[in-house]
């Protein structure tokens, strides 16, 4: 059985057919490979686009989803093996994944990092949990990485450029201020999409402090001996802009930092410079900028920027609808 913990976990043919499929949800939107099938989403942590656009998306193709936050309309698990329940936890993971296994044909996660010890969060414990005692399919809504914004970006791109070949393209990941310290999971994720894509990438961030994981780095670097593109770090705005095919940002806390974050804030104060403005993207190649969203204005990008033709940022967030039929279509039919 196969879950979508990560685009790492799946071939190139396998994410081809998924983009594939979801560029045929976009052109039709309905469909019938989920009738009779239900999916639950499990929500640790606020949400927009992924709550509507899963919701959504089962409807489409005939299928159910329900929602569950755990500690607010759902009971409040417990994680930990052997742990003694005697705090607030009403239940286990162990019952919670395999009771809703029963009345669901998939089950979909979203569980940010705590941000207190890296060391901890980088186990994705969470997912892991749900994808260990799941007997259905688990889909991965955002943890460490977001698997799903990867698509729906990977699809805005070759929609751009008319083509499913973004070999060779100029991909900038930046970092960007904002007043707290952010998830990595979306830079985790920019990162081993454009590289598995066989893009040129640069990740753009103010110190060798905001460096990714080793192991997205890892990835990255894997990703580009296999797809032809290539990957470095860089500190310099003007280096990293100049000839840029897509510009794309995310705001993240310094790993090296974690729990610490008193003591990264006068780094990150001092870098709000790095805002995706007009100026730098005069530097690209023409190039298109996108996020993730939600994002700050006038603080990440400004409004000139964001309200340009050059971004595809709403194009992206559309995208997470179809890219996402694709996946439920995938796993559930599998
Ligand atoms: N990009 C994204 O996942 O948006 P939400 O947090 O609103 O779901």
């Amino acid at each position: 059985m196969k879950h979508f913990l990560n685009t790492q976990d799946w071939s190139r043919a396998e994410l081809d057919a998924v983009l594939a499929q979801a560029a045929a949800f976009k052109r039709s939107k309905a469909g019938d490979q989920l009738k009779g099938k239900s999916i639950a989403l499990v929500f640790f942590n606020p949400s927009l686009r992924t709550r509507t656009s899963f919701e959504l998306g089962a409807f489409q193709l005939g299928g159910h989803a329900v929602v569950l936050q755990p500690g607010k309309d759902a009971w409040p698990i417990e994680f930990g093996v052997g742990t003694v329940m005697d705090g607030e936890a009403e239940e286990h993971i162990a019952e919670v994944a395999r009771v809703l296994s029963r009345y669901v044909d998939l089950v979909a996660v979203r569980a940010f990092p705590k941000f207190q010890d890296w060391a901890e969060d980088r186990e994705d414990k969470v997912l892991r949990a749900f994808a260990k005692y799941s007997t259905v399919p688990v889909i991965n809504l955002e943890t460490i990485t977001h698997p799903c914004q990867e698509l729906a970006h990977a699809l805005a791109l070759q929609e751009h450029f008319g083509t499913s070949d973004l070999r060779g393209k100029k991909f900038v990941l930046t970092w960007t201020y904002h007043p707290k310290p952010l998830n990595t999971a979306v830079a985790n994720s920019a990162l081993t999409i454009a590289t598995r894509l066989g893009m040129d990438v640069t990740l753009l961030c103010p110190t060798p402090e905001y460096a990714l994981d080793e192991r997205y780095l890892g990835w990255a670097r894997d990703n580009v001996a296999e797809s032809g593109g290539s990957f470095r770090m860089s500190h310099d705005i003007t280096d990293a802009y100049t000839g840029a095919d897509v510009v794309y940002a995310k705001s993240w806390g310094a790993i090296p930092y974690f729990g610490r974050w008193e003591q990264e804030k006068p780094i990150r104060d001092a870098h709000k410079h790095f805002i995706v403005d007009e100026a730098k993207m005069a530097l690209t190649n023409n190039g298109v900028f996108s996020h993730c969203l939600p994002l700050r204005r006038n603080v990440k990008a400004t409004d000139a920027v964001m309200d340009s033709p050059a971004c595809i940022a709403i194009e992206e967030a559309e995208n997470r609808l179809h890219v996402q039929k694709a996946v439920m279509a995938a796993l559930a039919n599998q």
